[in-house]
């Protein structure tokens, strides 16, 4: 693009923001952040981003509080020192799963992180938890658009579980783990899950498929607390498979969830939109590839 395009990392972006400027041929630098003594928020863009197209890749995991006000504070800043164009990347984008008022008097996030973000020209992110939501064009009035991982996770599970039945956790998952399994020639074995709270789910394994000595691949968009994951790994384990992967794309492991699993024999595997011990599967290019 004329003038050139600078990526600039986020908190806790920085791995996947290089490789990103480096497959863009673009210039990379890091958001200077800090708190002053008071705990106000201080943020900075060293790079020089005049008359530049600024990419912005900031995740927002594990801080999304701070990640949010993080990005809107570097927005605002790259447009007032004359960006031509600032777009923000949000590889994992939070506050998604609050898409309604569950209870009378609460906060639909998702709408209010949208307008706060919509100071951007354009809000990328890669496999947004879209339920109720169907669309980021629904909520963002700037340009919001769904980027996928869905080819990288599935040849992934070509290249390493080739012959696994996958799963699908519930029906919210069938974006990812029927639209994955397809990929691979595939169908997807879809479960029911009913959640009571955040810690508290009940999932109920299918009668009707023969899982023993078979390996399997669970498939979801994010693992959090993990719960979602538990009960078809005991259900599993009870129905004689011999080995279960949790593949999910947003690590988010909320209080000790990949321990958790890993501690019930499951091998667990996540795309590096959050960076943690197992995001293995780089989806750098599913960014690059539509910057460039
Ligand atoms: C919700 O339906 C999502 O697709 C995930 O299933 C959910 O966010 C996972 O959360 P947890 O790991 O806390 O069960």
């Amino acid at each position: 693009m004329p003038g050139g395009s600078v990526v600039i990392a986020g908190p806790n972006c920085d791995a996947l923001a290089r490789k990103v400027s480096r497959k863009m041929g673009a210039s990379f630098s890091r958001l200077v952040t800090k708190n002053f003594p008071d705990g106000e928020l201080y943020v900075r863009i060293k790079a020089d981003v005049k008359g530049k197209r600024v990419v912005i890749v900031s995740s927002m995991h594990p801080s999304p509080n701070l990640a949010l006000l993080t990005t809107v504070f570097a927005v605002h800043t790259a447009k007032r020192l004359g960006a031509k164009k600032v777009i923000v990347v949000s590889p994992y984008l939070a506050f998604m799963r609050q898409d309604k008022e569950f209870h009378k008097g609460e906060c639909i996030s998702a709408h209010v992180m949208a307008r706060l973000l919509d100071a951007a020209d354009a809000v990328y992110a890669i496999d947004p938890h879209l339920h109720r939501i169907k669309d980021l064009q629904d909520i963002f009035s700037s340009k919001g658009r769904r980027l996928s991982a869905n080819d990288v996770l599935a040849k992934y599970i070509r290249t390493h579980h080739p012959k696994s039945i996958i799963i699908g956790p519930d029906e919210e998952s069938y974006q990812w783990a029927e639209m994955i399994a397809q990929k691979v020639d595939r169908h997807a074995v879809m479960l029911r899950k009913k959640r009571y709270t955040s810690y508290s789910v009940r999932i109920k394994l299918k009668e009707d498929v023969d899982f023993k000595g078979r390996n399997v691949v669970i498939v979801d968009d994010i693992i959090s607390t993990g719960h979602t994951m538990v009960e078809p790994i005991r259900q599993l384990k009870r129905r004689g498979v011999k080995h279960i992967t949790c593949v999910c794309i947003h690590g988010v492991f909320a209080e000790g969830a990949l321990k958790m699993l890993r501690g019930l024999g499951a091998k667990v595997v996540s795309t590096n939109t959050i960076p943690n011990p197992v995001s293995k599967i780089d989806v750098s290019s599913v960014i690059s590839e539509t910057l460039t």
